[in-house]
């Protein structure tokens, strides 16, 4: 035992991190009483059937649905170029979705800046470009928190709990960390908003297969905690292994969803995207 209550098993008693509580009340925000934006009984968050490309270039994706609820976590999979990371932007409103949708908590957002999602809760890590590599790893945690106006040093003691690697380091340069601790740096940032949603590009890209199962503990633990999770992984059978639901992409359309376990059993899937 440690003494640390995030190295000891998975169970991530602490919810404070995110927002999807509330305050000392164990309902989600996205349940609790009052005004609610709430218009159907869909997906915590979902792109649904979204249809777009970059700019005036050719559609990406093709009627493409990726959604995910709370306490779930949800991982798209998929060769690449299938369009996995342009359907997460396309989910956080950094390109034109031409037709379809997104929606959070039951509100439209399909027409909202990244930043107003942000506001709206919506953390989101993406695959490339995210952390700030001449800060350190502090300064990267205070840019995270930059729409908040509260005190955000109880976040940040969350955050060095679950990867107390960070603490050690928090005076260091960001770009001088590992490529594991730098995705720490990186979901650590996304966190700090206290987001109701949190969506990760690649989470474990180009780090150790045990590095990976370190940070699938944490993202493990963080979902625990009920905020909802969308991931890309290109570790997919590691990936689908955790996930409750999962989605195969191929050319910008879904080929396969299902739970991680069914994917997992599907000769074709695994025939076709797990390696046999
Ligand atoms: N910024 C961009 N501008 C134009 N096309 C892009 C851009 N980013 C990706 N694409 C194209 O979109 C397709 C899907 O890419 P991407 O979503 O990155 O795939 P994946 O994440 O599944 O590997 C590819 O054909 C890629 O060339
Ligand atoms: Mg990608």
């Amino acid at each position: 035992m440690s003494g640390n209550p995030y190295q000891d098993g998975r169970g991530n008693k602490d919810a404070s991190i995110t927002n999807t509580k509330g305050i000392g009340t164990m309902t989600p925000a996205h349940r609790k009483s009052g005004p609610t934006t709430k218009v159907d009984g869909g997906p915590f968050l979902i792109g649904d059937t979204m249809t777009g490309g970059y700019g005036k270039g050719p559609d990406i994706l093709h009627e493409c649905t990726i959604a995910v609820n709370p306490g779930e976590i949800a991982v798209i999979v998929g060769p690449n170029g299938a369009g996995k990371s342009t359907a997460m932007k396309a989910v956080f409103g950094m390109l034109d979705v031409r037709s379809g949708s997104v929606r959070l908590d039951g509100e439209d957002i399909t027409r909202l800046t990244p930043q107003d999602r942000v506001v709206k809760g919506m953390g989101f890590v993406p695959q490339t470009s995210n952390i700030f590599t001449s800060m350190t790893v502090e300064e990267n945690l205070e840019m995270g928190a930059f729409i908040r106006r509260d005190d955000i040093r109880d976040t940040m003691e969350q955050v060095y709990d679950l990867f107390p690697i960070l603490r050690e380091k928090r005076y260091q340069a960001a770009g001088e960390l590992s490529g594991g601790q730098r995705q720490q740096v990186a979901v650590g940032r996304a966190l700090m908003t206290k987001p109701k949603v949190l969506m990760l590009d690649e989470p474990t890209a180009g780090v150790s297969p045990i590095v990976m199962d370190e940070l699938f503990d944490r993202i493990i633990e963080v979902s625990r905690t009920g905020l909802p999770i969308l991931m890309v992984e290109q570790n997919a059978k590691q990936a689908l292994a955790i996930a409750d639901k999962g989605y195969v992409l191929v050319q910008g359309r879904n080929a396969f969803t299902g739970t991680g376990k069914e994917l997992l059993e599907d000769p074709e899937v695994r025939k076709s995207f797990l390696g046999g």
